[in-house]
C-alpha cells in the first residue's frame, strides 16, 4: 500500500529518536515504495539548519542504520528531497510558525510528530492551532514518555486534547510495532487449538522479559528521573502482558482491541504496601563485563548523581484478576547491562493431570511456549517426545520451531515502520488510547511510591550477570524458575 500524499512534520526532527530511528523507518518505507512520491518531512528544530545540514545529517543516519544494510544511492537521493528544516523556538517569536505555515501545502494530509520532552508538548499543539495549522484530518503522534506519573501525564494528555481530539491522538508503544508482538494476536486469535488452553485451568505462569545488554549510555540524565519501572514495565511490559491476557475482541480494529486491553490494566491486582516488598526487586547494575567488553557501573555513567537509587532492573509477581487468570502468576523482568539481550513471552504450561510415564513430569522445560520478540523472532514450544530406542521407555523434551527468518523470505520491517505506516493511514489500532495509558499509571504510580518510602536500595548486579538474586529468589519462592535457567538445569 502506498500512503496519501502528507506533510510529516517531525518536532524534534534532528533530535537522536529522529536520526536512530524515524529517518532510516522512513527511508525503508521510501525504498519499499509505500511512501506517496509527493510526501514531505518537514523537520522542526530550533537547530536553524539548512535543508542541506539536515539532508546531511540524514544522509548519515539512514547509511548507518542497521536494518538499511545496503543504500541505493537513487532512493536516497529520492528520499533526501522530501526533506527540509524549519526552526522554530516553541516558547519563542511567532516568525518560524510562520515559515512552518508557508512550508505546509494546503488540502493534503498532516501529521505532526511531536518526538519532544513531554513538557513541550502542549506548547507545540497550542502553536500549531494558534497558527491555523490544525485541520479535521490532522494527526499527532506522541512518543514516550507519556508523564512520569499519572498526575503529569493526566497534564500533558489535558493539554493535547484541547487542541486535537482523541482519534486524532496516535500514541506510540514502539513494541505494539513489533512483528512477533502483532502476531501473539495472530497465533491466539486465527488458531483453534491454543485458546481453549490459555487459562488459569491449564496455564501454570507467565514470564515476560525484555533483558537488554546496553547500558544508559548517553541517556543518564533522563534516565535518573526514569529507571526501569517507568521506562520500561508501564509501557512496553504491560503492553505485552495485555496483549498475553486479553480476552478475544469482536474484531482487529481501533477500539475493540483497546478496549480488551484495558480491561486487563483494570484486573491486575494492585500492588501496595508490604505487597510491593514481597512481589518486587530492583537492581542497578555495577561495573563488569558485557560479552567481552569491560563497562563501567551506572553509578559512573556520565551526566547524574554518583549517589542515585534509580532502578535499572525490575522483576515483579503480578496478577490478573479475573475468571480466566486468577491465581495465575505474571513474572515481568527488564533490565540494562544484562549478559544477553533477549525479549521473549514464555506461557508455561501446567504439569499433565495424571502421569502414565513416571518420573517425567518435571522435565525440564516440557510444556512451555516461547514467543520470542529478540534477538530472533520465533515461536517455539517444547513438548516430551519419547526417545527412540527398544531399551526402557525415554521422554525428553524436544522443541517445535518456528523461526520467522527460516519460514518467510522477507525481511521483518523496524518497528517504527510498521507505526508510522499506521499513522499515515490513519490506523491507530496498535497506539495507547488515553485510558489505557493512565490505568497504566493508576497500577504502576503505587509500586513507585512504596519504593520511595523504603530505606532499602536497589540491589547492585554485575554488568554481564543474569541480575540481582532477588529475581531468582521473587520466582523461586514458589518452586519455579527463570525459563532460561530452566533449560540450563
Ligand atoms: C525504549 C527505552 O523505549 O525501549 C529504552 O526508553 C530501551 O531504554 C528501548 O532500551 C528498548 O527497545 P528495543 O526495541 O531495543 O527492545
Amino acid at each position: 500500500s502506498v500512503s496519501r500524499p502528507t506533510d510529516l512534520v517531525v518536532f524534534g526532527g534532528t533530535g537522536d529518536l529522529s536520526m536512530r530511528k524515524l529517518l532510516p523507518s522512513l527511508y525503508l518505507l521510501d525504498r519499499d515504495g509505500h511512501l506517496d512520491g509527493s510526501t514531505r518531512i518537514i523537520a522542526v528544530s530550533r537547530d536553524g539548519l539548512t535543508d542541506a545540514d539536515l539532508r546531511d545529517k540524514a544522509a548519515s543516519a539512514v547509511r548507518g542504520h542497521q536494518a538499511v544494510q545496503v543504500t541505493e544511492p537513487d532512493v536516497l537521493a529520492r528520499f533526501l528531497e522530501r526533506l527540509s528544516h524549519i526552526t522554530v523556538d516553541v516558547g519563542g517569536d511567532a516568525s518560524g510558525w510562520a515559515d512552518l505555515v508557508a512550508a505546509l501545502t494546503p488540502d493534503r494530509d498532516r501529521v505532526f510528530y511531536l518526538a519532544v520532552p513531554p513538557m513541550i508538548s502542549g506548547g507545540i499543539c497550542r502553536g500549531l492551532s494558534d497558527a491555523g495549522l490544525v485541520t479535521p484530518e490532522s494527526r499527532v503522534v506522541m512518543e514516550k514518555p507519556l508523564g512520569r506519573d499519572l498526575a503529569s501525564s493526566q497534564e500533558v494528555n489535558d493539554e493535547v486534547g484541547a487542541i486535537f481530539t482523541e482519534r486524532q491522538i496516535y500514541r506510540i508503544d514502539h513494541y505494539l510495532g513489533k512483528e512477533t508482538v502483532q502476531n501473539l494476536l495472530v497465533l491466539r486469535f486465527a488458531n483453534v487449538f491454543l485458546e481453549p488452553l490459555w487459562n488459569s485451568r491449564w496455564i501454570d505462569h507467565v514470564q515476560i522479559t525484555a533483558a537488554e545488554t546496553v547500558g544508559v549510555g548517553g541517556r543518564r540524565g533522563y534516565y535518573d528521573g526514569s529507571g526501569a519501572m517507568r521506562d520500561m514495565v508501564q509501557n512496553h511490559l504491560l503492553q505485552l502482558l495485555c496483549l498475553t491476557a486479553m480476552e478475544p475482541p469482536a474484531n482487529y480494529d481501533r477500539e475493540a482491541v483497546r478496549d480488551e486491553k484495558l480491561k486487563v490494566l483494570q484486573s491486575l491486582r494492585p500492588l501496595t504496601g508490604d505487597q510491593v516488598i514481597e512481589d518486587t526487586v530492583r537492581g542497578q547494575y555495577g561495573g563488569g563485563v558485557v560479552q567481552g567488553t569491560e563497562v563501567s557501573g551506572y553509578l559512573d555513567e556520565p551526566g547524574g548523581s554518583p549517589a542515585s537509587t534509580t532502578e535499572t532492573f525490575v522483576a515483579l509477581r503480578a496478577e490478573v484478576a479475573n475468571w480466566r487468570w486468577a491465581g495465575v502468576p505474571f513474572y515481568l523482568r527488564t533490565g540494562k547491562r544484562l549478559g544477553h539481550s533477549r525479549s521473549e513471552i514464555v506461557i508455561r504450561f501446567r504439569e499433565v493431570p495424571h502421569t502414565i510415564f513416571p518420573g517425567t513430569n518435571s522435565l525440564p522445560g516440557a510444556g512451555s511456549l516461547v514467543i520470542s520478540l529478540q534477538p530472533d523472532e520465533g515461536i517455539h514450544l517444547t513438548m516430551l517426545a519419547k526417545t527412540p530406542g527398544a531399551g526402557a521407555l525415554r521422554l525428553r523434551p524436544v522443541p517445535l520451531e518456528l523461526s520467522f527468518a527460516d519460514t518467510f523470505a522477507t525481511r521483518s520491517p523496524e518497528a517504527y515502520e510498521r507505526l508510522l505506516m499506521d499513522v499515515l493511514a490513519g490506523d491507530s489500532t496498535l497506539f495507547m488510547r488515553r485510558d489505557e495509558v493512565e490505568a497504566a499509571w493508576r497500577w504502576v504510580d503505587p509500586i513507585i511510591e512504596a519504593w520511595n518510602g523504603l530505606s532499602t536500595t536497589p540491589e547492585t548486579y554485575p554488568a554481564g550477570s543474569a541480575g540481582p538474586a532477588g529475581a531468582h529468589r521473587l520466582i523461586g519462592r514458589t518452586g519455579r524458575t527463570w525459563h532460561e535457567e530452566e533449560q540450563h538445569r
